[in-house]
């Protein structure tokens, strides 16, 4: 059963031409949305490597968002398609391994999409208060 004081934490891989100004747009649109989740801004969506999102989770974050630029509107042409595909492989590894791949979110969310930005922030929150902490936080701990 899930703890409804349980907040989760989530580390938001964002880039920088898309998401992470649709993220500022929520903000200076005055757009309201969880506080669970700690930002890291990287140029695109490709620059993303998975150990980022394996560390991320084995350290205790609950939910790893990744956001990029719609299919096509790439900066850097493809990237946004190679972290679609570095995402799914990462998601059926840990799947393999016994882990929740649902905790990791990739969504395509605009420069213009604060508003989306906002809710697919809100809708993660939800999500994964219902899932309940990460299994795998305090692992490590001896
Ligand atoms: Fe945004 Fe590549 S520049 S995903």
């Amino acid at each position: 059963m899930a703890d409804t004081e349980f907040e989760p934490r989530i580390i938001a891989f964002l880039c920088n031409w898309c998401t992470y100004t649709g993220a500022d747009l929520a903000g200076t649109s005055r757009i309201q949305y969880p506080p669970n989740i700690r930002v890291i801004r990287l140029m695109c969506s490709g620059a993303l490597d998975p150990v980022y999102v394996s560390k991320a989770l084995l350290e205790g974050a609950d939910g790893v968002l990744i956001g990029g630029c719609h299919p096509g509107d790439c900066h850097y042409q493809t990237g946004n398609y190679k972290a679609r595909r570095r995402v799914a492989i990462l998601k059926s590894i840990l799947k393999q391994l016994g882990f929740d791949e649902d905790r990791i979110w990739l969504r395509w969310i605009s420069a213009s999409e604060g508003r989306l930005f906002a809710d697919t922030v809100t809708e993660m929150v939800a999500a994964l208060k219902a899932k309940g902490p990460n299994p795998l936080k305090g692992a490590w701990d001896i």
